[in-house]
């Protein structure tokens, strides 16, 4: 799929590897819309750093856990900016949710923002990609799906769910529309990392190092610039699904 001028949706792009990813798709010659929820300052951050600026990309505020608000995103989007043919699902809530405590809350917040709001996106946007004949779905993962961390059940079985959408969505949406994953490891540690251990990551890897945006920009590139791949998760974890 030609890339240049096209429209990308990238949920998130306030943040980290939603930054990173979105900065990549404007140089790759894409307009794109910046999601974000609280951090609208990144958002900001994230359009003047690009080629073009505000008279090029667009920014949007969205809470993605409710599904008016992302059928609002979508519409607006589109009648701003145009057509949408890539969807990048990055933004996510990870926390630690130990078994014996974890609230119906937490784990409805976390299924919500994880999973079914990649599910309402990828329904949103992919009605008009499909009748245009073509489209890319990108959805971030993790490579904690096939061992759930035990202390982060909730976050884990959103991912795991993920990655059976991914495959369901590119089997629905097929031929016209590509979706796969991206399953990092421990690639950025969140900013109150003082309070989760990584170590064990690290060591229980093959290259013995968290890995960088740009490894998850790189796969993201990939997955956009093939057009022979759809239905499978990459994972980007330094051999921490093999170890
Ligand atoms: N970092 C890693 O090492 C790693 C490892 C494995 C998988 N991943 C996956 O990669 C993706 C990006 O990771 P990250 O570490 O860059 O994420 P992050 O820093 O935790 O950022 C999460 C993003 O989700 C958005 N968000 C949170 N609540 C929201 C809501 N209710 N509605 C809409 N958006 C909301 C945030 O927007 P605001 O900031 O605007 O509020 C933020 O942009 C995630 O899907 C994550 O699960 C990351």
């Amino acid at each position: 799929m030609e890339l240049q001028d096209k429209v990308a949706l990238v949920t998130g792009a306030g943040v980290r590897l939603g930054q990173a990813v979105a900065q990549q798709l404007a140089q790759l010659g894409m307009r794109v819309v910046i999601h974000y929820h609280h951090s609208e300052k990144g958002a900001k951050q994230t359009v003047q750093g690009l080629p073009g600026g505000e008279s090029r990309h667009l920014i949007l505020q969205a809470d993605l856990k409710e599904v008016s608000s992302i059928k609002e995103l979508v519409h607006t989007a589109e009648e701003k900016s145009g057509p949408i043919s890539v969807l990048i699902n990055n933004a996510a809530d990870f926390f630690p949710t130990p078994l014996f405590s974890t609230t119906e809350e937490e784990w409805d917040h976390l299924l919500a923002l994880n999973l079914k709001a990649p599910f309402f996106l990828a329904q949103t946007v992919a009605e008009g990609m499909k009748s245009r004949g073509e489209g890319k779905i990108i959805n971030m993962v993790d490579s904690s799906t096939e061992r759930p961390w035990v202390s982060f059940l909730p976050y884990c079985t959103s991912k795991a769910g993920l990655v059976s959408l991914t495959k369901g969505l590119a089997r629905a949406l097929s031929p016209e529309v590509q979706v796969n994953g991206i399953a990092p490891g421990t690639v950025l540690t969140p900013p109150d990392h003082a309070k989760m251990d990584f170590s064990s990551s690290v060591e229980h890897s093959l290259l013995k190092r968290i890995g960088s945006a740009e490894d998850i920009v790189q796969a993201v590139e990939y997955l956009l610039l093939s057009d022979f791949v759809t239905g499978t998760i990459l994972p980007v974890d330094g051999g921490r699904s093999v170890y």
